[in-house]
């Protein structure tokens, strides 16, 4: 059977002061759909992977909103994380509870933080790829076409095309310094790293018992309790000694049986403020204004994001960021993203 698997337990610090310890961005309604991105996500997924076979695995600390936005789920199949440990403990734990409920499930991992265009295109390659890594020890990602040295992402580069959309990965490279971001896009080789992944669920396991020995020995050694009532109490007690790895850095840099997906589907990551501004629709001087109203003058490549009931009259400004939200108004250079964990760091002394 087809499992998937939400990642919904980042807390989406680069969105400050947007996304918020306590409401993460992946539960937040970026463009006033109606539905969060983790709806979003939920949705997409259902309609190629029965309900009661998707799983969400998130921290403690979003029980309740999980449960609220998405009341389809049982408590079974939402996982809570004692601590953030990053996305090897999640997807590790996450394939010892599936293989507890089934010995060759085939898993989608996703975030919940993205926004796929193309839906059809998207299902379509996921049922695919589902059907590509069953049965084998493939590990497989999708991959984007590259439109910028962006260095929050993983890069992939392609080796042998083995069929349709399916080639053999050369290396994979977690988040490049930017002058290897340059030289990646530029080469024309490289390919986004989507941050989806199909697996089945034995090669996952083997990949993490080979390649993360210590977080596979610490969450094998819960293995009769997976599925069983005794499955959180064991999870308290020992996912916090976990070590704190992403699956990027963990397994797909050093797997060497590692397979790519190619498509465009719409893809994008809401990671990061400069990527909301890119897929927004923008005035006539290339400013973005979301929630709120504006007025602006003499001022160009801005993105404004305000309280509904505001209106901002902005005089001579150009290229900022301008951002409330609870008590908290920021406002920098739009180009100064990168500088917003230290911001938010710094803040948390203040509020
Ligand atoms: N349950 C759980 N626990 N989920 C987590 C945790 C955790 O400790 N940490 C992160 N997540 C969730 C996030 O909510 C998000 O949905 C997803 O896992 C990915 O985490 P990010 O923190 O957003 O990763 P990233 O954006 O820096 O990098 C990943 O995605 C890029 C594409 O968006 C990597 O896979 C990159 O290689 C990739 O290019
Ligand atoms: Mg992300």
């Amino acid at each position: 059977d087809n499992f998937c698997v939400i990642m919904g337990g980042g807390i989406g610090s680069r969105f400050w002061p947007f996304s918020r310890k306590t409401l993460p961005k992946q539960f937040l309604d970026f463009f006033g759909t109606g539905r969060s991105l983790l709806q979003q996500t939920f949705d997409r997924f259902s309609k190629v992977i029965p309900t009661e076979n998707i799983l969400v695995v998130t921290n403690d600390l979003y029980a309740d909103l999980v449960k609220e936005q998405l009341p389809e789920l049982k408590p079974e199949q939402i996982l809570l994380e004692p601590t953030r440990r990053n996305t090897a403990p999640c997807i590790a734990w996450a394939a010892y509870h599936i293989r507890a409920l089934n010995p060759n499930a085939n898993i989608v991992v996703a975030p919940s933080d993205h926004l796929i265009l193309k839906e059809s295109e998207f299902l379509s390659a996921i049922e695919k790829g589902l059907a590509f890594v069953a049965k084998s020890d493939k590990l497989l990602t999708l991959g984007i076409k590259p439109n910028r040295p962006e260095t929050g992402y993983g890069y992939i580069q392609i080796a042998e095309h083995i069929d349709s959309n399916f080639y053999k990965v050369k290396t994979f490279t977690e988040k490049p310094e930017l002058e290897l971001a340059k030289v990646f896009v530029e080469s024309g080789e490289f390919y986004w790293n989507a941050g989806l992944f199909m697996w089945n669920v034995n090669s996952i396991i083997k990949a993490g018992e080979s390649l993360l020995p210590e977080l596979a020995t610490k969450l094998a050694a819960g293995k009769d309790v997976y599925g069983t009532p005794e499955e959180k109490k064991f999870i308290d007690e020992n996912f916090p000694a976990c070590p704190n790895v992403s699956i990027d850095f963990g397994i797909m840099e050093k797997a060497d049986n590692v397979y790519v997906s190619l498509g465009d589907f719409g893809w994008s990551d809401l990671g990061t403020w400069g990527s909301l501004y890119d897929l927004s629709q923008k005035d006539e001087s290339e400013n973005v204004t979301l929630k709120c109203q504006s007025l602006l003058y003499n001022s160009k490549n801005n993105i404004v994001v305000l309280p509904q009931n505001k209106l901002a009259v902005i005089d001579g400004l150009e290229g900022y960021l301008i951002a409330e939200s609870d008590n908290v108004l920021l406002i920098c250079k739009k180009d100064e993203e990168h500088s917003i964990r230290k911001y938010v760091n710094d803040a948390q002394i203040k509020l």
